[in-house]
């Protein structure tokens, strides 16, 4: 493979720490070392570095933050990513970029890449105005919708499950919104396809699709069926937000990559 300079932006968030494992030589920004919404560090920070390659993992991911910080969420998810898109145009660097499955309303209950986005939370709107951002400002990019993330390196459901399961008698899981568990390390290690495929949109997880709660039973024993309407939260959920991934070869089932998850965090 032709030797390229990357540059990993959110490289200390739970996708970007893996992403830094697959791809080692690369230069590596965390938060502290570069603000996406601030536009003029932005251009300097690429443009100084010089890659052909910037991927980006930064953005704010509180889905139910997102609603009591609108300002912040649109500047993080939608416009830092126009900038970062900017950059890349100046310096002709190609561009990977992950979105997320709620930037569709959940009335439908597949999604392909053609589908029209119609987002129902703060999070879904600020991830939709990255997209078009992006799509605005370069040509050659990679936006990559994701769901349901689980790794190493961050807070996820399976980390709640397992710590609810051993605070609580029993742990009630919404039963009626379904998507598709996707293992960070699954996904980082496809980079070097994703990297290679033709400009465009693209939906990548891991295979297989059920609900919170049978995800919440394959990591623990004592879990309760409810229903979102059981269990309110500040942001609407998609009631079925399951990503279609037809232009890519499919990646093994999320139960396998729990597996390897689970056996990696007790190691
Ligand atoms: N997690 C999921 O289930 C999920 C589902 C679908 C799509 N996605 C998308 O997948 C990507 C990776 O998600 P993740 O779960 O790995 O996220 P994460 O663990 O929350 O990491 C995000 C990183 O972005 C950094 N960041 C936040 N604001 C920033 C700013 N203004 N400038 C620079 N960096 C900033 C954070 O740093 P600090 O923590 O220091 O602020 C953190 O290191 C995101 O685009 C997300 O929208 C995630």
């Amino acid at each position: 493979m032709k030797i390229i300079k990357t540059l990993i932006i959110g490289a200390s968030g739970m996708l970007g720490s893996d992403l830094c494992k697959v791809l080692p030589d690369s230069v590596k920004l965390t938060h502290r070392d570069l603000d996406i919404t601030d536009r003029e560090q932005v251009i300097e920070s690429i443009g100084r570095i010089d890659p052909d390659l910037v991927i980006n993992a930064a953005a704010y991911t509180n889905v139910d933050g997102c609603e009591d910080n609108p300002e912040l969420a649109f500047q993080v998810n939608g416009f830092g990513p126009g900038y970062i898109a900017e950059a890349c145009s100046t310096i002709g660097a190609k561009l990977v970029h992950f979105s997320t499955d709620y930037v569709f309303d959940g009335s439908k209950k597949e999604y392909v890449e053609s589908d029209i986005p119609n987002p129902i939370n703060v999070y879904g709107h600020s991830k939709l105005l990255g997209e078009k951002k992006i799509i605005e400002n370069m040509d050659d990019y990679r936006i990559v919708r994701i769901s349901w993330l689980f790794g190493i390196h961050g807070e996820n459901f399976v980390e709640t499950m397992l710590r609810l399961s051993r605070e609580m008698d029993t742990v009630k899981v919404v039963h009626n919104q379904f998507g598709k568990p996707t293992y960070t390390m699954d996904l980082a290690t496809k980079i070097k396809e994703i990297i290679e495929l033709d400009p465009g949109i693209y939906h990548i997880t891991n295979d297989g699709v059920c609900s919170w709660c049978e995800f919440a039973s394959s990591i623990i024993d004592n879990v309760i069926p409810c229903t979102s309407e059981e269990f309110p939260r500040k942001a609407k959920r998609p009631k079925y937000s399951v990503l279609i991934n037809n232009k890519t070869e499919p990646m093994r089932h999320w139960k396998e990559a729990l597996k390897v998850y689970l056996k990696e965090r007790n190691a």
